[in-house]
This record gives C-alpha cells, sequence and structure tokens, in this order.
C-alpha cells in the first residue's frame, strides 16, 4: 500500500522522500525521482507532510519512538489500520511532539489508489484536513468524518465488518447449494443475480435507515419472531446437509436473544437495539 499511495503522490508531481524498513522496496521510486531517506525520522523532519501506512499501530510506535521532536511543526497523516483508541493515543503521541496529526484509512485496495472511485476516510482536526485535502485528493477522494480522530479507523471497521458479513453470507450459502452439487456460478446467478439486487435492496436499506436512528421497528410485514423461523431453518438444513453450522447457529442465537429481550412482534432491524444494548451493558 505504501508503494501504490507514493506512486499516486509522484504522479500528480508532488516531491517525495521515501522510507522503508526494507529499503530496496523503494528502489522503483527512486529510480521515479523520490528521495530516499534512512529512517522514519529523517523522512518526517525533511518533509513538511509525512503519510504514514504500515502494518499496525504498534509498527507506528516502533518506528517513530527514537523520534527527538526536531520534527516538531510538521504534520503525520497516518494511513494504517487499527482501532479508534489507538489512533488516539497516537493522534496524543504526536501532540506531545509539537507534531499535528491526522488518521485515515485507504478503502480500496493498492491498484485502486489514485484512481477514479476511490475513496479514503479521515478523522481529526478540521484545520489540519482542509490544509491537506488538495494534495490529499491524489490518492482518492477525500472524505472527512470528524474531529473525534478515532472516527476514521471506526467507519473502516465497520464498513470492513459489512463486507466480511456479506462475504460469509454469500460463501455459507454457496456452500449449501454445493451440498447438492450446485456449482457456486450456477446458485450465484440467482443469488447475485436476482436475490440480492431485489430483496436485499440497498436502496431500502437506506430507506430504513432512519427507522433505526428513531429505535422504530414495525412489524406489521413480517416480525422477528417470524425471521427467527427463518434463521432455525438455515441452521437447521446446514446440519441437515453437513456443512458448517457455526454462522447460522450466531445469526439465530442473536435473533433469539433479540426475542427474549422483548423484540418480538418488531420487525427484524430491532436486532440492532440488542447490538447497541451491549455497548451500553460493556
Ligand atoms: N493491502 C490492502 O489491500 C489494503 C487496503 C486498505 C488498507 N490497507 C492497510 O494499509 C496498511 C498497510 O497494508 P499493506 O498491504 O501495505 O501491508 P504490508 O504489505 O504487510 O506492509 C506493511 C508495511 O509495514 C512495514 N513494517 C512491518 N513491520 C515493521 C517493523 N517492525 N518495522 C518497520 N516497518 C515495518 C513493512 O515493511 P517491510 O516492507 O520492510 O516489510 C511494510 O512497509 C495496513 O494497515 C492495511 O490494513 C491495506
Amino acid at each position: 500500500m505504501g508503494i501504490a499511495l507514493a506512486e499516486a503522490l509522484l504522479g500528480n508531481g508532488h516531491h517525495l522522500t521515501v522510507w522503508n524498513r526494507t529499503p530496496e522496496k523503494a528502489d522503483d521510486l527512486v529510480a521515479r525521482g523520490a528521495r530516499r531517506a534512512r529512517s522514519a525520522t529523517e523522512a518526517v523532519a525533511v518533509s513538511p507532510t509525512t503519510i504514514v501506512c504500515l502494518d499496525n499501530y504498534e509498527t507506528l510506535q516502533r518506528v517513530f519512538a527514537p523520534s527527538d521532536g526536531s520534527t516538531a511543526g510538521g504534520t503525520v497523516i497516518n494511513l494504517t489500520s487499527g482501532t479508534p483508541n489507538e489512533a488516539r493515543a497516537a493522534s496524543a503521541w504526536f501532540a506531545d511532539r509539537g507534531i499535528d496529526y491526522l488518521d485515515g484509512a485507504v478503502m480500496v485496495p493498492p491498484p485502486a489508489v489514485g484512481t477514479p472511485g476511490a475513496v479514503l476516510l479521515y478523522s481529526g482536526a478540521r484545520d489540519v484536513f482542509d490544509r491537506h485535502a488538495g494534495a490529499l485528493a491524489s490518492l482518492g477522494e477525500p472524505r472527512y468524518l470528524g474531529d473525534d480522530v478515532g472516527l476514521a479507523v471506526l467507519y473502516n471497521t465497520a464498513l470492513l465488518e459489512m463486507m466480511y458479513a456479506t462475504m460469509n453470507g454469500w460463501l455459507h450459502a454457496a456452500a449449501l447449494l454445493d451440498s447438492a452439487n450446485v456449482s457456486a456460478q450456477e446458485f450465484s446467478e440467482l443469488a447475485l443475480g436476482w436475490f440480492m439486487p431485489a430483496v436485499v435492496d440497498y436502496a431500502s436499506l437506506a430507506e430504513q435507515a432512519p427507522e433505526l436512528d428513531a429505535a422504530e421497528y414495525p412489524g406489521a410485514l413480517g416480525t422477528l419472531a417470524m425471521n427467527l423461523n427463518a434463521l432455525e431453518h438455515i441452521a437447521r438444513t446446514s446440519e441437515e446437509q453437513g456443512v458448517h453450522t457455526d454462522q447460522p447457529r450466531v445469526m439465530k442465537q442473536i435473533a433469539e436473544q433479540a426475542v427474549a429481550a422483548g423484540y418480538g412482534t418488531q420487525n427484524y432491524l430491532a436486532v440492532y437495539e440488542l447490538f447497541k444494548a451491549a455497548r451500553t451493558r460493556s
């Protein structure tokens, strides 16, 4: 990802200093005009703005721990994936050294960085974002989420959760059909060609989002208890067909908990209340 970010910046005419633990990975960038720094601290010291992308925040700490504060006055924009508390701790660490900090998340794979449709999320001080928004546009559309510096990684995590839940739904459903020798391709024509767009319609979910905010889940067109029935069938069919049962069991248990919590006569979206309630309990 670091290479993709650097290439997008170089391609847009930015002066670039690069550093990576394994220096030879930057050889192509240096051949294309980037200057190579001997350490992360040196890279920050010679640059008014530094974009960091590492595997995690532990590495971020390790890489910047030797910093003696000589970089005060610059800005670090950190695109490493992590948790909101890690982002807040990093922001405080850089602030203690007089360095402005913006946290961010790359929402596309490396080949898509800098291409139309690429989106990167940012959070932290608005003025820091505004000062860099022009340069950040080289990487993809910059979306500012708010001054809580933990928001970018929180959005990132939430969106990835949606992605994995959707993929797991498709993969498990395909495994159910595979148990009857239906190919994934054949199943997907119906599942992705018709069912998902027509029935699990994202536009209709967007229309229902205000109901989540208002905590209103009218059950006139179908209740959570009715959905529990469907989830029960998925769990039992998985068992019968000899495919993995954990995922349907967990979905069924969640619906059972929501019914036990009194949401049985409301619609399925009332599960949202159960998910939120875990936060107030913790
Ligand atoms: N790849 C994607 O599709 C994608 C998409 C969106 C977001 N992201 C996020 O982007 C970040 C980087 O992902 P990536 O795909 O580039 O991962 P990666 O290929 O594993 O690269 C990790 C980077 O961290 C460096 N690093 C690891 N341990 C280190 C240490 N102890 N000291 C110094 N440097 C160290 C690596 O240096 P070396 O080169 O020396 O190993 C490398 O530059 C992650 O937070 C990831 O979640 C990735």
